[in-house]
């Protein structure tokens, strides 16, 4: 039986895609730091019935023994690890540069870059004495070098991810490795992450034009994991981008928003 092990998986997107995988039968590893909501989306996931099994491991991603852990008690169980995705990610709140202290900068960079390079890392290692595996990384804003006031440094992070994942596809080309890297790229999620920054620590108050552009190319996270899951599972190639708001549907949702009613923050 295959064995997805998703980080921050307690809810949001991560969960979505943990439940997707369950319906297909797939052994499912959640992971997150919050340990109450991993709980709850642990009993969730246990509601969906298919012979296939759900363990939850508390995990920070910016502890490497906290990764090792994760991998070391995925093997245990299961033995096997066909699909890693690192989906763990923080927003920042809605500052200028300048106007964010040093932690504030350094939780971004911490879980939204440097948690998935060490993972990403760790995983390969498990990956390349397998002999085989799948490992995905989320883009975001920034990932296409857009730029906007109060995203700047979860962009860069994102941004880095995109020329990061890339580079982890051509590495593993050129060592013949029988490992396929991609990219999922989400659009934009009606989820806590857009009114959240830093985990839950700080609110973050969204402007009516920036509501507006949600309410026209935002989705629930449901939707969009059952496009990227189906994608993953029937994937057999490296270097891919599963993109669920390409630049054509983008284009269609501005063309067709006088007729759309949608209002997620009613
Ligand atoms: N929501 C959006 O519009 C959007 C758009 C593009 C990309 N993304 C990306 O999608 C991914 C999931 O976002 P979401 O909208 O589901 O957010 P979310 O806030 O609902 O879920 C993120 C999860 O990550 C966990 N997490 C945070 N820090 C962690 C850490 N150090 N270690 C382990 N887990 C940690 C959180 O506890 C939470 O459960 C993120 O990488 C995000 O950057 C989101």
């Amino acid at each position: 039986m295959k064995t997805v092990v998703i980080t921050g998986s307690a809810r949001g997107l991560g969960l979505e895609m943990a439940k997707v995988f369950k319906k297909n039968n797939f052994n499912v590893v959640i992971s997150d730091l919050m340990a109450d909501n991993l709980e709850s989306a642990k009993k969730i996931l246990e509601n969906i019935k298919t012979t296939s099994k759900v363990i939850s491991v508390n995990c920070n991603v910016t502890y490497k023994e906290d990764i090792d852990n994760l991998i070391d008690i995925t093997n245990k169980t299961f033995g096997n690890i066909d699909i890693w995705i690192n989906n763990a990610g923080v927003n920042q709140s809605d500052k200028a540069i300048w106007e964010l202290t040093k932690e504030e900068i350094d939780s971004v960079i911490d879980v939204d870059l440097k948690g998935t390079i060490v993972a990403s890392k760790l995983i390969m290692e498990y990956m390349i004495k397998q002999g085989y595996g799948q490992i995905y990384n989320i883009e975001g804003y920034g990932s296409n070098d857009a730029k906007m006031l109060g995203l700047s440094i979860y962009g860069t992070s994102k941004r880095a991810i995109t020329y990061f994942t890339e580079s982890l596809a051509k590495e593993v080309e050129e060592r013949n490795l029988n490992i396929q890297v991609g990219k999922l790229s989400p659009g934009i999620m009606i989820t806590d992450f857009i009114t959240n920054a830093l985990g839950n620590k700080e609110k973050i108050n969204l402007p009516e034009k920036t509501k507006k552009v949600y309410n026209i190319l935002g989705d629930y996270p449901d939707i969009v994991a059952n496009f990227l899951v189906n994608k993953m599972i029937a994937n057999t190639k490296n270097n891919v981008k599963i993109d669920w708001l390409p630049n054509w549907k983008a284009f269609i949702r501005f063309a067709t928003s006088a007729f759309n009613k949608r209002d997620f923050f009613k």
